[in-house]
């Protein structure tokens, strides 16, 4: 034998045996996945489910909303919101206002029942929202939340969210309600354009339009959006606000405003502090309190910027 050949073979035995030790390795990490996996699946499995009494999937929610005397904890003790009342006709947009911790999040959670109120009564319709079956009253309410979740798919799934019910038409219609065809086209595949997990190759000005879409493609009797603080770039904001302006037209809506064209828009204004309802009428009836809570609101935005919190 050569010394070359020598010095070679062992070499070679390493090549041989590494590839081995790592397909090992992986095995390994696959085994801690599946332990890991089933964890998981344990726990979702025992989780008890939420209650849900409700028997009504008929009853269009194209309707008046009202909260009776309601009162609201997530901890004992710690209430959240004190005493809401307040009607909002029905096909009417209602903003609200309010400083940060106020309450203004949790007034539109309990509205499709995420969490149990602790006193009082919120309708649609003059139903008790307990009444409706709790699938059939969140297919009827849509919510745009303040992050969007986007996950990695193209544009198309995203907004359908894989539900095979929505054709590509319907989409293109939610598209052209909002005025977003051109948006969409400016992305080289349109719908079929792939965004990255959590939507990083957008913009979160772009999220949010894609957002938008998703909310009325299933055609929501009521919407909830919770309008991101987010500053994007003058172009994407005005679509956001014309998009917005239209998603809201002739449709129920609560709106929790960051935007002074948002509020200026809304047919019902709310000014909630510390979890209770401080003014609650139209912009000119509020702006006609003298040294009320959104006058002066007003006026210090006038002068300042375009938002109001
Ligand atoms: N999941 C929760 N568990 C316990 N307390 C909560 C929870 N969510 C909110 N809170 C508390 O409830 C109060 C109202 O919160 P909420 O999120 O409704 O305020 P917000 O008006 O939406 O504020 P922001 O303008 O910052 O979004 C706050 O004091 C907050 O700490
Ligand atoms: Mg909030």
């Amino acid at each position: 034998m050569s010394i070359g050949q020598l010095v070679a073979f062992p070499m070679f035995l390493n090549r041989l045996f590494q590839p081995i030790r790592q397909l090992a390795d992986k095995f390994n990490t696959l085994q801690m996945g599946i332990i890991a996996g089933e964890r998981v699946l344990d726990l979702i499995n025992n989780e008890k489910s939420e209650i849900d009494d409700g028997k009504i999937i008929d009853q269009s929610l194209k309707a008046d909303i009202e909260f009776n005397n309601v009162f609201f904890e997530y901890q004992k003790d710690l209430l959240v919101l004190k005493n809401i009342n307040f009607r909002l006709p029905k096909g009417k947009s209602l903003a609200i206002v309010g400083p940060t911790g106020s309450g203004k999040s949790s007034i539109v959670s309990l509205l499709n029942r995420l969490y149990p109120i602790k006193s009082g009564e919120i309708s649609i319709g003059d139903i008790n929202i307990n009444e409706f079956k709790l699938d059939y009253l969140r297919s009827k309410i849509s919510i745009v939340l303040q992050d969007v979740f986007l996950f990695s798919g193209s544009i198309k799934d995203n907004i359908s969210m894989k539900n095979e019910n929505i054709t590509l038409d319907e989409i293109k219609e939610a598209t052209g309600q909002l005025g977003l065809g051109e948006f969409i086209n400016s992305f080289p595949e349109n719908y079929d354009y792939i965004l990255n997990e959590r939507g990083n190759n957008l913009s979160l000005g772009q999220a949010q339009l894609i957002s938008f879409i998703r909310a009325i493609v299933t055609n929501p009797d009521i919407l909830i959006l919770d309008e991101a603080t987010s500053s994007i770039d003058p172009h994407t904001e005005s679509l956001v606000q014309q998009a917005i302006e239209k998603l809201i037209k002739n449709r129920t809506s609560i709106t929790i405003a960051h935007r002074l064209t948002t509020v200026q828009k809304a047919d019902f204004l709310m000014y909630l502090e510390n979890g209770e309802i401080k003014e609650f009428g139209t912009i000119e009836e509020l702006l006609a309190i003298p040294d009320g809570y959104y006058f002066k609101l007003h006026q210090r935005q006038f002068h300042s910027n375009a938002s109001v919190n």
